[in-house]
């Protein structure tokens, strides 16, 4: 099958897998409900959902317990973008192509659905414990999602991110801040999928590796895209960046060199996957394809 057609199919199975696991919309709380569900109906593309399948399959896993993960990796995703759009935050009104969460439900109930996203993950999560005959590998996957997504991930690098908007970054920095912010839940992702399947302390290490360069070329590719896109393709808004006048990749090193980093940074995540057992070709695609990416 062609990539993309293929792609489509997969994206489509990631969306009735996390669709499964989303609250129903009733009780006092409902709004709630609507709001987390709102944002991860949205769409998206649904990468880090299926960068851990894959990387699952890579590793021989076949049990329905990295289903639940999945899920609850697409919500802390999603969480994490309910509040990069926060007026404290990017101040942006548009994600996924439909108005964001504080637009659409205002501003308490935006900073409510991504503080629910996020523990309701874990509550996913932990379900996987009656769907597995490795409780062990489950429960390193939570401690990862939970690293991943926190002070030493993700959380880490938003602060950084926010703490430096306005102000000159040295590269050095600047990678810290991509590592973490978009890294981190790539990595996690990855990991979590080795993990389950079952893979080595070292084969873990590695993928976590190939993650992280993956994770700094996807975002180097976010940054080229907010100056070189339309809102239209994107479904959020260009130019964002620069409306917050923060330092990005493109701003430190330019258009050109940029785009010869993406190209070399995925070359690089592609040619260490290629050193892992077991063999999975669109899993190589996919990480071609991602920081290759138009949207
Ligand atoms: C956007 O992530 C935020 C970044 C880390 C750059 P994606 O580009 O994966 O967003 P969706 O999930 O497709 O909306
Ligand atoms: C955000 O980086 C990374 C997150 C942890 C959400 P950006 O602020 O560049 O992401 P976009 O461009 O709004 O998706
Ligand atoms: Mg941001
Ligand atoms: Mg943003
Ligand atoms: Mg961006």
């Amino acid at each position: 099958m062609e990539m993309r057609e293929e792609l489509k199919k997969r994206t489509g199975e990631v969306e009735a897998v996390v669709e499964s696991y989303l609250p129903k919309e009733e009780g006092h709380q409902k709004t709630i409900f609507e709001a987390m569900n709102y944002s991860v109906r949205a769409g998206g593309k649904r990468l880090r959902p299926m960068l851990m399948e894959e990387t699952y399959h890579l590793f021989g896993g076949t049990e329905k317990a990295v289903e639940p993960f999945m899920a609850a990796m697409e919500m802390i995703h999603t969480s994490s973008l309910i509040h990069d759009d926060l007026p404290c935050m990017d101040n942006d009104e548009l994600r996924r192509g439909l108005p964001t969460t504080w637009k659409k439900f205002g501003y308490d109930m935006a900073v409510l659905a991504g503080d629910a996203l996020m523990i309701y993950a874990f509550e996913t999560a932990s379900k996987a414990f009656s769907m597995t005959a490795y409780p062990d590998r489950a429960a390193k996957a939570i401690q990862v999602l939970a690293e991943k997504t926190g002070i030493y991930g993700m959380i880490g690098g938003q602060v950084v991110d926010v703490e430096l908007t306005g102000k000159p970054i040295p590269q050095e920095k600047l990678d810290f801040i991509y590592r973490l912010k978009t890294g981190a839940l790539l990595e996690a992702s990855m990991m979590i999928g080795a993990i389950l399947g079952g893979a080595s302390e070292e084969e873990g290490k590695r993928v976590e590796e190939i993650a992280s360069a993956v994770g700094l070329a996807f975002q180097i590719q976010d940054d080229i895209l907010d100056v070189t896109s339309t809102s239209e393709e994107l479904g959020k808004p260009v130019l964002s960046d620069e409306k917050n006048q923060k330092t990005t990749y493109v701003t430190l090193v330019g258009l050109d060199q940029a785009r010869a980093d993406v190209a070399e940074i995925s070359a690089r995540a592609v040619s260490l996957l290629k050193e892992l057992p077991g063999e999975n070709p669109f899993l190589e695609n996919l990480i071609t394809m991602l920081v290759e990416r138009k949207k």
